[in-house]
């Protein structure tokens, strides 16, 4: 969800109006989402790199974070979206980490849309986090080294209980990854479009969608 940043500062804004502006275009994009279809939407909230970020924006997006997570609550339960998170969320302190805790058990049952927001998410922390657990159990002998194949490491992963990634799209003109979900994009269909995330709405989503289906998907073969 990039360019919430350059969206404020082509507006002589604030960077928080941007972030603000983005959480709009998240509602838009989760109901776009429900309308498609699509089973699940993961969005990359906060990276585990965005502590780097002055400790004024940490806080405004903590704190929006927190008041979209109440305020939305009812949307989630109209529109059967069920909340799953990935990454450590629990270091932005007790209270989001409570209101965050709520939400995932009040819409626990949802089965239309997963939503998976990723707060405090590395990719790589996370397949290392796998391989410790694995090498774990190596040494306490529940599996042998050649036990460890894929299916082994991407069982321990966060999403180990979500789909394959199909289409992963990236806004705002950046053509990279930055750390989010490396493993399971090994055979996603990647769009990257020019668009700020506070302009992204229904139309770009279609669009990306529409691009996807385009793809011809060959996993390796021919
Ligand atoms: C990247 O844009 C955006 C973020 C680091 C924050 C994303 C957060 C939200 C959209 C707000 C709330 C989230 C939810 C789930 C309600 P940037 O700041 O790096 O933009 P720039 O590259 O233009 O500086």
């Amino acid at each position: 969800m990039d360019g919430n940043g350059r969206w404020a500062e082509r507006r002589h804004l604030p960077r928080v109006a941007g972030h603000r502006a983005g959480a709009e275009a998240v509602r838009r994009t989760m109901q776009a989402a429900v309308d498609a279809g699509v089973e699940v939407l993961t969005l990359y909230a906060f990276s585990s790199e965005n502590w780097r970020r002055s400790v004024e924006e940490v806080s405004d997006l903590t704190g929006l974070m927190r008041f979209y997570v109440e305020r939305e609550l009812e949307t989630l339960q109209r529109e059967q979206v069920r909340l799953k998170l990935i990454g450590d969320p629990g270091a932005f302190g007790p209270e989001l980490s409570g209101k965050l805790h709520a939400a995932l058990e009040r819409t626990a049952a949802n089965n239309r849309l997963t939503l998976v927001v990723a707060l405090n998410y590395g990719s790589q922390a996370e397949i290392a986090g796998a391989a410790r657990e694995l090498a774990r159990r190596a040494v306490a002998g529940e599996v042998t080294p050649e036990q460890i194949d894929e299916a082994a490491l991407a069982g321990l992963l966060q999403t180990h209980d979500l789909p394959p990634l199909d289409l992963l799209i990236r806004t705002s003109g950046e053509v990279r990854l930055s750390n989010f979900l490396l493993w399971q994009a090994a055979y996603a269909e990647l769009v990257f479009t020019e668009t700020l995330w506070p302009d992204f709405d229904e139309e770009a989503f279609k669009g990306a969608l529409a691009e996807f289906t385009r793809r011809q998907r060959r996993f390796g073969g021919r």
